[in-house]
């Protein structure tokens, strides 16, 4: 698959790393609920494998995945791992036994995090480290992330970390954070139909800055929407397909990490790249915020 197929290429800010903008999230690979080892371990190898050949040079992942699954089958995958793959990780949170999230902030759990993705991933340094801020259930929530990010930029020092990303943030965490360390993308909860961060893609997007939605096609509840399927359906694509190429459109400095455990669905996630979606058809899917908005509004 060409590189233009995979959205072309992308240069994380004051970086020498480049890739293009598919690329794809491990989250899925680990059992259910983010629990566990995956139901098919086989699958979940060629799946990295696949994705590999395809082209995809961006993995996002995280050690509390599994935990430790995640890193472990792609090491096991993937390693050595080829010239000018990218492996995004993120800090900030651990799984106790009965399987919640729970925050792990201090500096003491940050750095024991860093070494457990090292040791996981089989590296000596990690390429982009996202401190993932706990936030409130629903997203982001304002509060001093400056302690935590002191903490990665005094790892980057010692070279653990090459550099450092955000996840869950407000507009004001990143200007925190930019005046104790350079942030080279942000990760944060957006999809066609969750659109809180319209204002700050378009912000980070002047400042060169990647943003990178997690649950890309809604995450644990898939997109529904009428007008997705009728617009899919139009243009003889999988629905899923039309969410991440809209995405592509959205903004220049959106990259895509759609996460899946299925090699189907990972070549129609790949594909979106190729499909071009007419100003008309954008107008009609960008709809589909709205309406979400007005029923939210309708329940509330
Ligand atoms: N920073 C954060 O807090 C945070 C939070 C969540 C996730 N993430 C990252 O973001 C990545 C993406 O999020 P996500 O995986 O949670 O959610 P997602 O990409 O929005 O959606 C994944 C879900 O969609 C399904 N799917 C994928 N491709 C499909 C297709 N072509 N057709 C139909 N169904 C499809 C997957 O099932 P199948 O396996 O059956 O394909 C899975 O159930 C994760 O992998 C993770 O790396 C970050």
């Amino acid at each position: 698959m060409s590189e233009a197929k995979l959205g072309g290429p992308f240069t994380f800010p004051g970086t020498a790393l480049t890739v293009n903008r598919i690329g794809y999230g491990a989250m899925q690979l680990a059992g259910p609920g983010v629990w566990g080892p995956p139901r098919d371990p086989e699958a979940a190898v060629t799946v990295l494998r696949s994705a590999i050949a395809a082209g995809v040079s961006h993995i996002d992942t995280a050690d509390f995945y599994g935990p430790h699954v995640t890193n472990q089958i792609i090491r096991e995958a993937l390693h050595p791992y080829p010239n000018g793959l990218v492996i995004v990780t993120k800090l900030g949170a651990r799984r106790p036994a009965d399987k919640s999230w729970q925050p792990a902030v201090s500096t003491q759990e940050l750095t024991a995090a860093v070494h457990d993705n090292l040791r996981n991933l089989g590296v000596e340094a990690l390429d982009i480290v996202n401190y993932r801020a706990m936030g409130s259930v629903h997203g982001p929530s304002e509060g001093s992330i400056g302690e935590q990010v002191r903490v990665l930029a005094d790892l980057r020092r010692q070279g653990l970390i090459r550099h450092i990303g955000l996840s869950n943030v407000t507009a004001a965490q990143v200007t925190e954070a930019q005046a104790i360390t350079d942030v080279v993308c942000v990760q944060n909860n957006y999809n066609l139909a969750h659109r809180e961060d319209d204002a700050f893609i378009d912000d980070l997007a002047a400042a060169g800055i990647p943003y990178v939605p997690f649950f890309p096609l809604g995450g644990f509840s898939p997109l529904q929407s009428s007008t997705l399927s009728a617009v899919a359906e139009r243009l003889g694509a999988p629905p899923m397909q039309v969410a991440l190429a809209w995405l592509l459109h959205r903004a220049p400095n959106i990259l895509l990490i759609p996460g899946t455990s299925s090699i189907a669905h990972l070549h129609e996630n790949l594909a979106a790249g190729a499909l071009a979606l007419a100003p008309e058809t954008l107008a009609e899917l960008d709809g589909i915020a709205a309406s979400a908005t007005a029923m939210q509004h309708a329940a509330g």
